[in-house]
C-alpha cells in the first residue's frame, strides 16, 4: 500500500511514535492525516486533522469513524504499559490496559472496515512489540500478545475485501513511555523505527521486525537462530 494520496489516521498520535508517523506518512505524499489522540497538539501542517479519540471510548471511535469517511491506512498506535503486575496490580488497570492495547484497536477496526472497503482496501497497521512474544511480570507483554493474534485473525477475515494488514514489532524505543528506564538502557530512535514500518507497509508485507533484537528473537521463535542468540 503506497502512502502517496492516502489519508491515514494514527492513533495516539500526539506520543513519541505517533508524531513520527504522522510526520512521516506526509513526507511520503499522504494526502491527510487524522490525528487521533486525547490531547491538543499544535500541528502546524493543513494536512493534519486533529481528532478527538480516546481508543477505550466505543462512542468516540464511532464518531471517528463517521467523521474519516476517506480513510485508506488505519495505524493503531496507541498503547500504554499498563498496570505493573497481573497477581496484585490492580484490576481497573489490567482491564484499562486491555482496553486501550486490544478492545481498542479492535473496535476500530471493526469500525474502519467498511470505509477501508469502499475506499479499494487500504490498510491497517498495528503497533506490537517485541514483548508479543516475550513475558514481562505486567499486563503489557500479555495485551500485546492478544493483539498480535487479533492481527493474525484480523488480516485473515479481511482478506476478502483486500485490506493489507500489517503487524510491527520492535524492542526499546526512545519515546516518553520508556523514560523510566535507567540511563544507558539501548533504545532504538523514533524516526528509525516509524520508517522501518512505513517501508514495510509501502512494500506490502504483513509483518515487520524493525529492529536487529526483534528479528533475533523471532528467529530464536522460529528455530531459525541467528545473531545474538546464534
Ligand atoms: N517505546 C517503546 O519502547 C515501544 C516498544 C514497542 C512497542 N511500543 C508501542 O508503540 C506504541 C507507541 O508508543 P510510544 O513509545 O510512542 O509511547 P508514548 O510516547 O507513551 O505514546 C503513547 C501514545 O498513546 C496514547 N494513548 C494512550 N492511551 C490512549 C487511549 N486510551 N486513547 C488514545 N490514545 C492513547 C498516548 O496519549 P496521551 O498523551 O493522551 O496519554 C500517547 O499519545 C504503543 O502501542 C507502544 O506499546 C513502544
Amino acid at each position: 500500500m503506497k502512502l502517496e494520496n492516502s489519508v491515514v489516521l494514527v492513533t495516539g498520535a500526539t506520543g513519541g511514535l505517533g508524531q513520527e508517523f504522522v510526520r512521516q506518512a506526509l513526507e511520503r505524499g499522504a494526502a491527510k492525516v487524522y490525528a487521533g489522540a486525547r490531547r491538543d497538539h499544535d500541528w502546524s501542517d493543513p494536512r493534519v486533522v486533529p481528532l478527538q479519540l480516546d481508543v477505550a471510548d466505543p462512542a468516540a471511535i464511532e464518531t471517528a469513524a463517521a467523521a474519516a469517511g476517506d480513510l485508506t491506512v488505519l495505524i493503531n498506535n496507541a498503547g500504554i504499559s499498563g498496570a505493573r503486575s497481573l497477581l496484585t496490580g490492580d484490576m481497573t488497570e489490567i482491564r484499562a490496559t486491555y482496553e486501550t492495547n486490544v478492545f481498542g484497536p479492535l473496535a476500530l477496526v471493526r469500525a474502519f472496515a467498511p470505509t477501508l472497503a469502499a475506499n479499494g482496501g487500504g490498510a491497517v497497521v498495528d503497533i506490537h512489540s517485541v514483548l508479543s512474544w516475550i513475558a514481562t511480570p505486567g499486563a503489557y507483554s500479555s495485551s500485546k500478545a492478544a493483539f498480535w493474534g487479533l492481527t493474525n485473525t484480523l488480516r485473515l477475515e479481511l482478506a476478502a475485501q483486500g485490506t493489507q494488514v500489517l503487524g510491527a514489532h520492535f524492542g526499546y524505543v526512545d519515546t516518553p513511555m520508556t523514560a523510566h528506564l535507567p540511563e544507558g538502557t539501548d533504545k532504538s530512535a523514533p524516526e528509525d523505527i516509524a520508517g522501518r514500518v512505513l517501508d514495510a507497509l509501502e512494500a506490502d508485507e504483513k509483518e515487520v521486525f524493525a529492529d536487529a533484537l526483534t528479528e533475533s528473537v523471532h528467529a530464536g521463535l522460529t528455530g531459525l537462530t541467528t545473531g545474538v542468540f546464534a
